[in-house]
């Protein structure tokens, strides 16, 4: 066997990278803008930051984006590296605090979004250094040239550095991702990138919420307002249930799953359960919550168990999971952070654990007062009707149905919105329909059989608008709306437009 330090040079080529290539690929590890950024805030937490702020700054196709904190800071050779591509080895063991894991997401982070990163850095009693890669040179020299200057733009946005004992101000310029084609004038453009900055504002509440609390809190602020942080548990609402905490044991090392169960909707007041919604809404949020070093990295997802989808009726059901870093190889934790899929062996767990919580959840959402069942001998509203003419059967929609009545009166044209209710009910193809139901009996379905609750719901809302328009109590809809087909079959969805309507 030959030694690999012995290879004569007739064996090998060198064949670096082609610096171009290489970075247009780095651009593409599937961040966003939040995610990315969120990225950096990783850095800085795990380099004691107490301080983060982040600074969106507006000036069109200039835009530069800012993250500062007042963490360790770095020394020169600890900065280089820093910017090195690929500083570490994603398999060398960590610290137990550490968010970061391939070396890699400072600058990828930062490439996902900008053509130039400048990091500015200072230790205590130190002076502050400054690395500057812009891809644009490193195209054009075809080399990996680190740049030791700034911008003047990304100088002043690192101004207060100075002010600071110790720190490191990352800064994004030339956003191209994010501000191509954008005018500094243009009052649009510059709201767009506004609202950009608040959806960052949002993950970062969810993403960082274990953060912000208690007596090590780290502060963090948006254009110089603090983000408060997102308890998706309701831990204060004296109505959440938590479940007992359970310590699974994973290769030598913890994971702890705590369960909770939020209050009924009836039981929080209503800008209490417009926060808990979330950014994707209740049903979206349901689910486990994946942890790693408090870091939230999967807010509410059934982690792609078996039949498990998020439901209307699970949707109380949230299970907090606590992962060491030293796992992270094992739940295939990507380089943006935000997926993670568990090993089998916990997967088991988590089943059984999901399980019973899930039922739990499903009892509190459906243990409600009166149900909103249609009383006996009263008639229900169809939207198709079947009327017999001389022999001839036909089918008619019906016209005093509230919402073809709400969408006739709202409708400019009334004679076309006619012409195409007519032309339908002239069409449907009954015979196709007849002979389909005859041949394969087991694949016709019932009315939203196959739907998602959620869309059932959308279309519950619209029909209860429309009683409500005409003029019905709230009580009244909400009655007729249990007579009409096919809302009877779906008990619970009744209930919760009722509750969803409560004032
Ligand atoms: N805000 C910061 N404060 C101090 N050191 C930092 C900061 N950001 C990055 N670093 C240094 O840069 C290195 C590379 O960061 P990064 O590319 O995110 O990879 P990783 O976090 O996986 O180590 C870190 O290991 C750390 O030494
Ligand atoms: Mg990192």
């Amino acid at each position: 066997m030959r030694a690999m330090s012995r290879t004569s040079s007739s064996e090998y080529e060198t064949v670096p990278p082609e610096p171009a290539a290489l970075v247009e690929s780095l651009r593409a590890f599937g961040y966003e803008l939040s995610t990315a950024l969120a990225d950096l805030a990783d850095n800085s937490l795990f380099h004691h930051s107490r301080h983060i702020t982040v600074h969106f700054h507006w000036a069109g196709e200039n835009s530069a984006i800012a993250l500062a904190d007042d963490g360790d800071g770095m020394d020169e050779r600890t900065l280089v590296n820093a910017m090195r591509l690929g500083s570490r080895n994603p398999r060398a063991p960590r610290d137990p605090g550490d968010f970061g894991r391939f070396g890699l997401g400072l600058k990828t982070a930062s490439f996902s979004q900008c053509r130039r990163v400048t990091v500015f850095t200072k230790q205590h009693r130190k002076e502050t250094l400054i690395r500057c890669w812009d891809l644009d040179h490193v195209a054009e020299t075809g080399e990996w040239q680190l740049l030791r200057t700034s911008s003047a733009l990304a100088a002043r946005l690192a101004e207060k550095l100075a002010d600071t004992k110790q720190g490191t101000v990352v800064i994004w310029e030339k956003l191209d991702r994010l501000t191509a084609d954008t005018k500094t004038e243009n009052d649009a453009d510059e709201d767009a990138f506004l609202r950009r900055a608040e959806q960052v504002g949002d993950h970062f509440s969810a993403v960082f919420h274990r953060f912000m609390n208690g007596n090590r809190a780290v502060a963090f602020s948006l254009n110089g307002t603090a983000i408060q942080p997102w308890d998706p548990f309701l831990v204060d609402e004296a109505a959440t249930q938590r479940l007992p905490l359970e310590r699974l044991r994973f290769q030598g090392h913890v994971v702890e799953v705590e369960p909770f169960i939020l209050p009924h909707l009836s039981k929080l007041d209503i800008s209490a359960h417009r926060t808990a919604a979330g950014l994707r809404g209740w049903n979206a949020h349901q689910g486990f919550y994946i942890y790693r070093n408090r870091r939230l990295l999967v807010p509410g997802d059934w982690l792609g168990i078996k039949g498990w989808r998020q439901e209307e009726h699970y949707k109380l059901a949230r299970i907090q999971v606590d992962l060491p870093n030293a796992l992270d190889h094992e739940w295939e934790i990507d380089v943006t952070k935000s997926r993670a899929r568990p090993p089998e062996k916990l997967r088991r767990e988590l089943v059984r654990i999901g399980e019973s919580t899930r039922s739990v959840a499903k009892r509190v959402y459906s243990h409600r007062g009166a149900k909103l069942v249609p009383a006996e001998g009263q008639e229900r509203v169809f939207l198709w009707e079947q009327t017999a003419k001389h022999n001839q059967v036909s089918y008619r929609v019906n016209r005093d149905h509230p919402l073809v009545k709400q969408v006739r009166a709202a409708c400019s044209d009334a004679p076309k919105f006619s012409a195409l209710i007519r032309l339908i009910e002239e069409t449907i193809p009954v015979p196709l329909i007849t002979i389909t139901d005859r041949e394969k009996p087991d694949q016709t379905i019932g009315p939203f059989e196959t739907s998602k609750e959620s869309e059932i719901l959308e279309v519950m809302r619209q029909v209860f608008a429309s009683l409500r328009a005409s003029g019905l109590s709230r009580r009244e809809a909400l009655l007729r709306l249990a007579h009409f087909e096919p809302f009877p079959r779906f008990p619970e969805l009744l209930q919760t437009i009722q509750e969803e309507d409560e004032p």
